[in-house]
């Protein structure tokens, strides 16, 4: 028998590297990047609503700031999937948020993931994984990982998977601002930024896959790099200080997380990560701080 609420953990995402090629004829930009799920997880709530529709509440941090009509990607991600298994929209969610918000942790598209998975028990959608794969690329381009975690490389917009095996786990403190910044203006400040010059194809660094398959925290600090940071910081010019703090307190690598403008810091180990999240917390250059670690799965049913 279906239970007639389902629950599903999503996790947020670092991106470890994410190199940005030139921009597409479509406006997207052609990717090379490579994922990692972090345990700072929102929660997604699916309940029977037979005959009401979608109806979608928020709580959590910053919720009240948040869309729950079609404007969020989660109630778009429930309508995909009831039009593509031809059932009735009928689903009352409810997300808890504990990933920061616009902050380039892929918060939105961990929501529309867990929903999706979520909506699919409930409604006994039966779909694969490669269906709601499918669903998840057209919702957007961090939205398949959202679903797949662990670590992946992503190519195309980010939406085209690859796993990567890693050994061990990395921890991470994450240093969010106060405001979110757009990703879309920041893809197009990093055109501006690169403008008359020519674009190189993005890469996966090779330094970095040696990084995560020996379990190497040093060498991954030093592999860490976001083609998008400069325009991130060109944005937002007191991450420069943020980051430049992070290096002085000691952390392995440090860099804005996708497009910012949460920033990512990666420690030795667990006791490293709480030193570095309190050093961080009195700088006075970040709204708070956040410790993490990853791989972890992707979307999943948890109750
Ligand atoms: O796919 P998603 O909806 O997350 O993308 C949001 C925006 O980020 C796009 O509209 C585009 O401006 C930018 N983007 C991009 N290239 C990518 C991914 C996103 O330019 N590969």
């Amino acid at each position: 028998m279906v239970p007639s609420s389902i629950t599903v953990r999503a996790p947020a995402k670092v991106n470890l590297q994410l190199s940005v090629g030139p921009a597409r004829a479509d406006g997207f930009h052609e990717l090379a990047t490579v994922f990692q799920a972090v345990n700072l997880c929102d929660e997604i709530v699916a309940r029977e609503n037979p005959g009401g529709g979608i109806r979608l509440t928020m709580s959590g941090e910053g919720a009240e700031s948040l869309p729950t009509g079609e404007d969020n990607l989660a109630y778009r991600a429930a309508l995909l999937l009831a039009e593509s298994l031809e059932v009735p929209p009928d689903v009352d969610l409810h997300i808890h948020k504990a990933i920061p918000i616009a902050g380039g942790m892929a918060g939105g598209s961990a929501d529309a993931a867990g929903t999706l998975l979520a909506c699919d028990a409930l409604w006994r959608g039966g779909s694969t994984r490669e269906e709601l794969t499918d669903l998840a690329a057209a919702l957007g381009s961090d939205v398949p990982f959202g679903l797949h975690g662990g670590n992946a490389i992503g190519t195309g917009r980010g939406e085209r998977l690859t796993p990567i095996l890693s050994r061990g786990h990395f921890s991470w403190v994450f240093a969010l601002a106060d405001d979110g910044l757009s990703t879309p203006a920041v893809y197009s400040e990093c055109d501006r930024l690169r403008e008359g010059r020519s674009v190189a194809d993005p890469y996966v660094s090779d330094m970095l896959m040696q990084a995560l398959a020996a379990g190497d925290a040093e060498l991954l600090g030093r592999a860490l790099h976001n083609d998008l940071q400069l325009a991130a910081v060109s944005l937002r010019p007191p991450l420069a200080q943020l980051l430049e703090a992070g290096e002085d307190y000691g952390a392995l690598g440090g860099l804005v997380s996708g497009s910012g403008p949460t920033c990512a810091f990666l420690a030795r180990d667990e006791d490293h990560a709480l030193d570095l999240a309190v050093a961080l917390s009195g700088t006075g250059l970040c709204r708070s701080v956040r410790r993490a670690h990853g791989p972890v799965p992707g979307a999943r049913i948890t109750g």
